[in-house]
């Protein structure tokens, strides 16, 4: 094999259809790499998906794409690997030493990669690489053609609304969601921007008060649902449900055909949430993380 060089996909644009087919190559199934962006996970890859990395390392082999690893965000000091993609070892190795160099010069930590749990080989070169199983993580998805809700439900004296969160609400979302995921920056810089970046906030509220909120990303035909929560003090009284056939509901008014999520295989009462709304569980992936 002649020896390999390192190129960045940003500075050889015109390689983009020849990383799309080795991505391609290794849909779901027993040679998987997982997609690194959430919304993008088991999605045909596409040129705007490897646009949204931030880094696409190239192995060439002379003039020819050898393999390629996707350097995706996921934290202030975390990132999600996608791949390396490629049929040979010696290329493997070379595509993960150089992104391992190239982020010691960042302020990334640690990374993570999303490992489909037929993909034994997979799992075995992130072990050799230090790498350790963190927690199993489903991909769940459902069909939305079905669904005719308004959204609004009405029982006994009090009303339930779900609608679409307005600046006013703004507050209130952040508080659910902050107190819900503790660790997570969706609330950063501001609701105003994530909006802007193609994320839909909805809320429901009970006799006029704001109990429960939901993000939703949006990812061509398929939704993507980031994030559901309940105020903790009301939790355990099916709020979620009346909130998720309400987002769903109208999702499909959007002209979405499917909704997809990722969940921790330990959080029972969103599973349960989910499988209740018809979605149905496609694969399950190991997150592993391991040091830069
Ligand atoms: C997940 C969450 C939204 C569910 O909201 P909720 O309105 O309290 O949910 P429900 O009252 O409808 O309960 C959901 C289901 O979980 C079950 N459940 C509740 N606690 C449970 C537990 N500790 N173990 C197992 N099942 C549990 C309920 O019985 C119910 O199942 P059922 O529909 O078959 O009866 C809420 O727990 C929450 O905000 N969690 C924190 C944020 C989060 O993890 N979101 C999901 C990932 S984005």
């Amino acid at each position: 094999m002649p020896s390999l060089t390192l190129a960045d996909l940003d500075q050889r644009p015109e390689l983009a259809p020849a990383v799309l087919a080795l991505f391609a190559a290794a849909p779901p199934g027993a040679h998987h790499l997982v997609c690194g962006l959430p919304a993008a996970m088991g999605q045909e890859p596409t040129a705007e998906i490897l646009a949204r990395t931030s880094g696409m390392l190239l192995a060439l082999s002379g003039r020819q794409v050898a393999g390629a690893i996707g350097i995706c965000p996921y934290s202030e000091d975390q990132v999600t690997l996608w791949g390396p993609a490629t049929a040979q070892a010696a290329v493997a190795e070379f595509l993960f030493t150089s992104t391992r160099e190239a982020l010691h010069l960042s302020r990334f930590g640690s990374m993570r990669a999303l490992i489909d749990t037929r993909n034994r080989e997979q799992r075995a070169f992130y072990r050799a690489h230090g790498f350790a199983a963190w927690k199993d993580n489903h991909l769940y998805e459902c069909v939305l053609e079905t669904r005719t809700s308004t959204g609004t439900v009405s029982r006994g004296s009090l009303a339930f609304k779900v609608r679409a969160a307005t600046t006013r609400d703004h507050n209130a979302v952040i508080s659910i969601l902050t107190r819900a995921f503790p660790d997570s920056d969706h609330c950063l810089p501001s609701l105003a921007k994530r909006e802007a970046d193609g994320y839909r906030h909805y809320v429901l509220e009970e006799a006029g008060t704001v109990v429960a909120a939901a993000a939703v990303q949006d990812a061509g035909r398929r939704g993507w649902l980031k994030l559901i929560a309940v105020k903790p003090e009301l939790r355990g009284r099916q709020l979620s449900r009346r909130l998720l056939e309400g987002v769903l509901a109208s999702e499909s008014r959007r002209g979405k055909r499917t909704m997809a999520l990722e969940v921790l295989a330990d959080n029972a009462p969103a599973i349960a949430l989910y499988e209740h709304a018809g979605f149905r569980r496609k694969w399950t992936a190991t997150i592993m993380t391991g040091p830069v």
